[in-house]
Order: C-alpha cells, then structure tokens, then sequence
C-alpha cells in the first residue's frame, strides 16, 4: 500500500463501513459479491480504471480493515476504520489524507457499477474552477408532496429536480471546511460544502451509477453484469470482472 498523500494530487473516499441492514446480506453491504467480485473491489476498480484518481482511502467496519486490504492487493489504497453514520466515516477518510492533495472525491461503494466516465466529468469540473461538485440524474417519476397522513398536498415541479449520485468532487480545502466541527449527518457531502456558502455544480450521472441498497437493486446489478459477460452490453463501468 502506497500512502495517499505524496504528489497525489485526486484522492477518493471510498465509504464502505455500513452494514447494509436494508439489503439483509448477513455481511457488511461493500463485501458482498456481485458475479464473484466484493463491491467494494469493484468500485475501488471503476474509480481507478477512469485514469483521474491517484489514490483511494477504503473506510471499512474496524473490524475489516485487513480483510479489506487483503482484498486490495496491488493497488494504491489506504484502508482505514470507519464510523457509527456515513459522515463520521467520510470524517475518518479524510484524515487519512495528506495536506498537498488537491481534488478529493467522495464515493459510495454501494455504487459497484459506476462508469468512468461519471468520475472524469466530475474531477474535470473541479478542475475547471468548481469548489464541489456533483453528477446528476433528471427525475422521471412524477413527484407529490403529501402530509403526514399520506393525503397528496401539491404537486412538485420536478423541471428543476434533480437525483443526485456519487462520486462527489471537492477542492481539498472547501471539503475539509466542511467536515470542521460537527457536520450535520442528514446531509450529503456537497450539501456541507453548500452550507458554507460555496457553489455546487452538477455534471451528468448515469443510471449504471445507481445505489445498491435492497435485494432488487442487487438483483438488477446482477443481472446487468451478466448482461455484459454474455456480450449484450458494450457500456463501459459495466465489467463482468
Ligand atoms: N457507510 C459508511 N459508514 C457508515 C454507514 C454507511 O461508510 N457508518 C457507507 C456504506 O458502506 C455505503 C455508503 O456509505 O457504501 C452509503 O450508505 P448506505 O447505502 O446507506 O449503506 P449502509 O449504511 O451499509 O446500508 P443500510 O443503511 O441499509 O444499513
Ligand atoms: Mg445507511
């Protein structure tokens, strides 16, 4: 394992520390195999694979920090303990990062899919001149709002809406702003740099970078990699592995 800091200049968080209670797997989420390959390996793999990331911190439950690095052979990685929520995670990501980085992404490994091409767009807009920025999707679905009965009280004009994925990009120092004091936990990273005042650009996501949180969406993974083995699929980010 190389360290993350000297002459790095990308670095990706790879929060992977979660247990997965939604997917029911029995093991922590990021270690469960999708066609044989765990995917937190897969999307160590994808972030490296773009070609824009030098280095990326895994943070897993303490207790896997070395059968995740044995997983990691052979790739400039750092594993790190992770945290009780998603944020104290990423808090512990970044303090495993040097001060001479200069772009930090910050990813899901529960997005095992995703292409990139996703990653590039968004280390080119940070280095464009964006203090944060993150990869989205239009809304399809229309979208109500109700109240606590679940008796519809307006529709939203969803024009304006947008889903937003990960891998999420940063200039090293707005993000560690951020994360300074107490993040709030309910927000997402771009949404702590958008508290401090910064300006949070978007880049086009994909659908491949989808979050794998139940069984279907694990399913559908699944079902999308062996697609691509049996050659129906020429997307890149979809590996069969
Ligand atoms: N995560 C983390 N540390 C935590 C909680 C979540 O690093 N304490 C990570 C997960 O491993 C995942 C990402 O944050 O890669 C997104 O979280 P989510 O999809 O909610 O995963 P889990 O928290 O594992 O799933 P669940 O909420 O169903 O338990
Ligand atoms: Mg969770």
């Amino acid at each position: 394992m190389s360290g993350p800091s000297s002459g790095a200049a990308v670095v990706a968080v790879l929060p992977a520390a979660g247990s997965g209670v939604r997917l029911g797997a029995g093991v922590p989420k990021a270690f469960v195999e999708l066609a044989g390959v765990p995917m937190l390996v897969r999307a160590v793999d994808g972030l490296l694979a773009s070609g824009v990331v030098d280095h990326v911190v895994v943070v897993v439950p303490v207790d896997e920090v070395d059968g995740a690095a044995a997983l990691l052979p052979a790739r400039p990685v750092t594993v790190v303990a992770g945290g009780a929520d998603r944020t104290a995670s990423v808090a512990a990501g970044l303090a495993a990062i040097g001060p001479d980085v200069e772009i930090v992404l910050v990813h899901d490994a529960a997005r095992p899919l995703t292409p990139a091409g996703v990653v590039s767009r968004v280390v080119a807009a940070v280095r464009a001149g964006a203090p944060a920025v993150v990869p989205v999707l239009p809304v399809a679905d229309t979208i109500k709002q109700v109240d606590p009965a679940g008796v519809v009280v307006s529709t939203v004009d969803r024009s304006a809406l947008r889903a937003v994925q990960t891998p999420q990009g940063f200039r090293a120092p707005d993000l560690r702003r951020a994360y300074a004091g107490e993040p709030d936990p309910r927000t997402d990273d771009a949404g702590l740099v958008e508290a401090l005042g910064d300006p949070v650009a978007t880049v086009p996501g994909d659908p491949l970078a989808f979050k794998v949180t139940t069984a279907w969406d694990l399913r559908i993974a699944g079902l999308l990699l062996a697609g691509a083995a049996a050659g129906c699929a020429d997307r890149d980010g979809v590996r069969a592995g």
